[in-house]
């Protein structure tokens, strides 16, 4: 029996019982229910499953083969040196092998377009403590940055909880394919931020939850905007090894490169391996910055969240093996690329339209015409019955601030095709039951 304690009212800090952790969206609402009722095509037949979680779960089986294959090289197994080497290891530079590998991948990614010099490189926990930690060292707490929506709901959590950081949306909707057009970018720096002090902008590209690249021409227009306001631009391009179709990604990186790094000193792009390479549970992050003074920053300040030299070692040897990071890209982008035209043309079936897309690990699907009144309330109400009676976690446009109601986010590469035909043939059914009514 596990023991009772007592829980006096002890008080806690501002930040403890704060509200910004944004975990009570139901983004996270429906990882719950999920948890509660997890689908099993043989135990639980009549679960729910999971369409919310980002995960690249089609390229595993690469990453096995390789480990079996290179088990000794890779991790230094047996040799007592190697195992010295990584439980002494500390230096929150992090290891030279793993930094010039994770500069060499990210070029490799961009199709060797941009160069990312290895000293650039600061290791971090994953995306999440990259975000956070850029956060602390470009805005003082009170102060704010600019987010086009829809956005990831991690942000809410991530850039503003315990940094004391606030966000603006910028407003992008559908009637352009959700572009973050100069218009929108000028009316939440002068319009919603009264008395807040904008000191960046922060962009996914490619986009979570749309799916999509942004264009080379707004991502130009995105860096003017910045460098006229002199504020900074952050680009999350945690999905840049997902973007599967011939609109190819286009790095900030390669428009820096092509402007002769004019204006680099406030661009910060951030990486993880959690996306491309589906390992978020290694923890593999980095910020690459092009400012001296936020590198310095950010090194000393990884201190709170360094990889293990253990996991660095492992990935180091794995991405410095071009010939497998070579096919690795190209089957892993080709398999997403079938997943999501094997969604698309399920939910086309149903009469469901998405809006198009090019990368990711997700669709942005539009159920708006189910609404009786375009409200939030309308859509939460709709989320609710996905989740309950047709047993499917998505995540509702409004836990991203979606400003249009009816948008939701639907997460293919987290199951097995098996599963997404499932998933698929509930919507379907769900849909001829909406039409009988
Ligand atoms: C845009 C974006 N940034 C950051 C993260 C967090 O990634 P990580 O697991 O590397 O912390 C996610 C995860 O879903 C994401 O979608």
């Amino acid at each position: 029996m596990a023991i009772q304690i007592d829980q006096p009212s002890v008080s806690l800090s501002r930040v403890a019982v704060s509200d910004t952790h944004g975990e009570d969206s139901p983004y996270f609402a429906g990882w719950k229910a999920y948890d509660e009722n997890p689908y099993h095509e043989l135990t639980n037949p009549s679960g729910v499953i999971q369409m919310g979680l980002a995960e690249n779960q089609v390229s595993f089986d690469l990453l096995e083969q390789y480990l079996e294959k290179h088990s000794d090289g890779a991790t230094n197994s047996g040799r007592t040196s190697g195992f010295r080497e990584n439980a002494l290891f500390q230096d929150y530079h992090g290891l030279l092998s793993f930094r010039k590998a994770m500069a060499s991948f990210m070029e490799q990614i961009r199709g060797g377009r941009a160069k990312f010099n290895p000293e650039r490189i600061v290791i971090t926990a994953g995306a999440t403590a990259a975000n956070e930690l850029l956060t602390f060292i470009l805005a003082d707490p009170g102060d704010a940055l600019l987010v086009p929506t829809p956005y990831y709901p991690g942000f809410d959590r991530d850039l503003r909880w315990r940094t004391g950081v606030n966000i603006v949306p910028v407003h992008c909707d559908s009637s352009n394919n959700f572009e973050i057009t100069p218009q929108a970018l000028e009316s939440a720096y002068n319009g919603e931020s009264n008395n807040i002090r904008v000191r960046g902008i922060l962009i996914t590209n490619p986009s979570n939850p749309l799916g999509a690249t942004i264009r080379r021409t707004i991502l130009e227009n995105i860096l003017d905007f910045a460098t006229r306001k002199n504020i900074h631009l952050v680009s999350d391009e945690i999905y840049s090894g997902s973007a599967f179709s011939s609109r190819r990604f286009v790095s900030i990186a390669e428009i820096l490169e092509t402007r002769n790094y004019k204006d680099s000193e406030r661009v910060h792009i951030v990486y993880s391996l959690s996306k491309d390479l589906g390992l978020p549970g290694f923890r593999v992050g980095t910020i690459y910055s092009y400012n001296d003074r936020v590198v310095t920053t950010a090194r000393r300040m990884s201190s709170f969240t360094l990889i293990s030299s253990q996991t660095q070692q492992l990935l180091a040897s794995m991405l410095s093996d071009k010939q497998f990071t070579g096919s690795y890209i190209r089957t892993n982008r080709e398999r997403l690329r079938k997943r999501y035209e094997l969604i698309i043309d399920g939910l086309g079936k149903a009469g469901i339209r998405c809006l198009k897309g090019n990368a990711g690990l997700f669709c942005w699907m539009d159920l708006s015409t189910l609404l009786e009144e375009p409200t939030k309330e309308q859509e939460l109400c709709l989320w609710k019955l996905m989740l309950h009676e047709v047993k499917l976690n998505i995540s509702p446009g409004s836990s991203c601030h979606c400003s249009q109601p009816g948008w939701f986010r639907v997460c293919f590469a987290n199951m097995s095709e098996k599963t997404l035909e499932v998933a698929l043939r509930r919507i379907h059914d769900f849909m001829e039951r909406r039409k009988a009514h």
